[in-house]
Order: C-alpha cells, then sequence, then structure tokens
C-alpha cells in the first residue's frame, strides 16, 4: 500500500515537472518573437536564442539578466552607448576582457571584466547578436566572419 501512494505521488510529482518545463520553453519562444527581432534573418534568431542563454550563464550575474549593469561598479548593456559606437571592439571585449576606464551612458567605470578564453567565434557572435538585440538595442545580427575580422583586426593592432 506504502509503495503505491509512493508511486502515485511520484508520477504526479513528474507530471507537475513536465508541465512547469513545457511551460517555461513556451514563454522562452513567446520572448524571442515578441522583442523587435523582425529584421534579424532566421539564422540570425537562431544566435539569438542560443545567446541568450549562454549569456544567462555567462554573463547576467554582473549585468544583470536585463542588462541593466549594478551600479558604479558594472556598466549596462542595455541602451548602451559603449556598445554601439564600440561595434568593431566588441568580439574582443567578450574574448579578452576589459580593464582600466571607461564611460557608459555618461558614467565613469573602472573594473576588470573577466576573459573568456574558450570562447568560440560562433559563441561570441551568439552573444553579440543576443545583446546587441535585446533590451531595446537595434544593432542587427553579428555573422562569425564579422567576429573573425574584429578579432584579427584588434590583436593586430596590439
Ligand atoms: C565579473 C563581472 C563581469 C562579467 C561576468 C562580465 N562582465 Fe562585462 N563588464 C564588466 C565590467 C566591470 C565592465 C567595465 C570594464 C571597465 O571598466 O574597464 C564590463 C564591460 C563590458 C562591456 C563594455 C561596456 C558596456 O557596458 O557596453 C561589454 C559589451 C560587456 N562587458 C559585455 C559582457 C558580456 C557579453 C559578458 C558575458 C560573456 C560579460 N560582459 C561578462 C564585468 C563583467
Amino acid at each position: 500500500m506504502k509503495s503505491i501512494k509512493l508511486i502515485i505521488l511520484t508520477s504526479f510529482g513528474l507530471l507537475a515537472a513536465l508541465a512547469c518545463s513545457e511551460k517555461k520553453e513556451n514563454k522562452e519562444n513567446e520572448e524571442v518573437h515578441s522583442t523587435s527581432l523582425s529584421t534579424l534573418s532566421q539564422k540570425e534568431t537562431q544566435y539569438y536564442s542560443n545567446g541568450r542563454k549562454l549569456y544567462k550563464t555567462i554573463c547576467s550575474n554582473c549585468h544583470m539578466e536585463n542588462g541593466a549593469g549594478l551600479g558604479r561598479l558594472i556598466p549596462p548593456l542595455a541602451k548602451s552607448d559603449y556598445l554601439i559606437n564600440n561595434r568593431g571592439d566588441l568580439a574582443r571585449v567578450l574574448k579578452y576582457g576589459i580593464n582600466g576606464p571607461m564611460t557608459v551612458n555618461g558614467i565613469n567605470y573602472n573594473q576588470p571584466m573577466p576573459a573568456n578564453p574558450n570562447f568560440t567565434d560562433l559563441e561570441i557572435a551568439e552573444i553579440l547578436t543576443y545583446i546587441g538585440n535585446t533590451w531595446g538595442n537595434e544593432m542587427g545580427g553579428f555573422s562569425i566572419e564579422e567576429v573573425v575580422k574584429d578579432l584579427a583586426k584588434a590583436s593586430a593592432n596590439d
């Protein structure tokens, strides 16, 4: 009798978990489609959604899920003038980190951002496509070719 109860309880638990994960999946798709992404190609939309997952795991601790940053310590990515004005440097910022004073939307920041040396060119393109096209940012897609070109250009300037 006890074990039957247990089985019933367990299957309820499983059902609840399944229902929840399905909901979450739907919500994710909704969000992808509700952002003003109509200008992105199908491939770029795929980059955006992969980039979103990477962002949540790797970047949101510091820059926050909504891209607002954190006080005077971490600059915002949402509507960041730095992002728009330094498009060609972003691949390098993500891969090698950045250090020293910088001004974002009129506020001075000066904390190190860690490097992510293991990022692939694809992952960088995905994250940039995400942060460049969410929170009201409208930078269009980033291709692997653009990332490769920007990484090469930056290291040649060192
Ligand atoms: C440990 C905290 C931390 C993490 C994790 C982090 N950053 Fe940063 N990021 C910073 C700080 C601090 C700066 C400002 C650096 C400076 O002052 O020189 C910065 C600056 C930036 C900038 C340029 C300034 C701006 O706001 O537009 C971009 C773009 C950026 N980060 C993107 C990312 C992305 C994408 C990720 C994930 C791959 C990430 N960061 C992960 C702390 C972090």
